[in-house]
């Protein structure tokens, strides 16, 4: 048998990992011969839910899941860890100023990154999840001087997912026809859907659609679909997000196919004028584990305005945190 991989999952409790776990533990991520270790943080408070979610794992009986360990200490929880899930995050409550959502999040995360360069394996991805998901990411790769930065990175796979599904839906084709969206910049409403390099088939995607609903319903559509979910279900996007969180890492392992891309949040290295080391959403290639930001693509006043609001917004999240940097 392969020795088992050690994947931890924060805020393991939480909604996104009632779906991710069971996904995880059925070989999802690393194929139907990877056992696995769980490695499950939760705050203190949330133990007693997160016992009842293991109940449920322990009574699946996965013949993948070899070991499941329990904990509210990060140094336990990440010990040793190939592939880190930071889902855990405070969530926004009535009353509270974002400022005060930024600040404790980065808290958490900043406390994490230590934790994460001191007793991860070395080889660690990282994916953080938890909003302000790339402000977090920042916040934790800053903690972690000891690993390439380029171990961290922050999720907009649900936002490139979302608009892969919105552009089939338009042109009446299957998912599998399309390729090549882009999300641009934060994970937030702010975020730039952006079909000029997208395909349908082998079509440029904006030559088949109208402009007006390209502007008018497909960017609006992505950027608020989150809270479209919440208004309709009552509680944020959680399986769609733990899809997506699979899709992310499972990107990291296995590559981008040829000649196409995904959408990543990862540290600037300067591409498209984004300052460097913000934590930006951006095409990226990945062969061999290496994450390459795509290069030379073109960009219209449209896009470059949309790419700098994104920038201000980001450098905004980081001012406020910069104290924890
Ligand atoms: P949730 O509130 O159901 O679960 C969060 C869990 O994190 C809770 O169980 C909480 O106890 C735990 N937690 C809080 N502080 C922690 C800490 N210091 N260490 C470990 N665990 C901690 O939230 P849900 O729905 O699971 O979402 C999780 C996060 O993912 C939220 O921040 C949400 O906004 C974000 N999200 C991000 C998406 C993306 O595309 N990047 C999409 C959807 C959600």
């Amino acid at each position: 048998m392969k020795t088992p991989v050690e994947i931890v999952v924060t805020g393991a409790a939480g909604h996104i990992s009632y779906s991710l776990l069971f996904r995880l533990a059925a070989g999802e991520l690393l194929g139907l011969d990877q056992p696995i270790v769980l490695r499950l943080l939760e705050i203190t408070p949330a133990l007693n839910t997160l016992a009842g979610v293991v109940m449920e794992l322990n009574d699946c009986a996965y013949p993948l899941l070899h070991k499941i360990i329990v904990t509210d200490d990060p140094e336990v929880a990440f010990q040793g860890v190939e592939y880190a899930f930071l889902v855990g995050a405070k969530p926004r409550q009535q009353g509270m100023l974002r400022s005060d959502l930024l600040e404790q999040n980065a808290a958490i995360f900043a406390a994490q990154g230590r934790v994460i360069n001191q007793v991860a394996n070395p080889k660690v991805k990282v994916l953080v999840t938890g909003n302000p998901a790339n402000t977090n990411a920042l916040i934790a790769i800053k903690n972690a001087p000891d690993l390439p930065a380029n171990c961290f990175s922050s999720m907009a796979m649900l936002d490139h997912t979302r608009a892969i599904s919105q552009l089939a839906l338009k042109c009446e084709e299957p998912v599998t026809a399309i390729k090549n969206v882009i999300i641009w910049g934060n994970h937030s409403c702010t975020q730039y859907p952006d079909l000029h390099h997208a395909k349908v088939n082998d079509s440029e995607a904006l030559s088949l659609v109208e402009h007006d609903w390209y502007i008018d319903q497909f960017i609006p559509t992505v950027q608020y679909r989150g809270t479209e979910v919440i208004k309709a279900r009552g509680q944020s996007s959680a399986a769609s997000a733990a899809h997506a969180a699979i899709q992310h890492m499972r990107t990291l392992v296995y590559g981008t196919a040829p000649g196409t891309w995904v959408s990543m949040g990862v540290a600037s290295d300067g591409s498209y004028g984004v300052p460097e080391g913000l934590v930006f959403s951006f095409p990226v290639t990945i062969q061999d584990g290496q994450i390459s930001i795509v290069q030379g693509l073109e960009l219209n006043e449209f896009s470059l305005e949309k790419l700098r609001i994104n920038q201000e917004e980001l450098i905004e999240e980081r001012q406020a945190i910069k104290h924890l940097l």
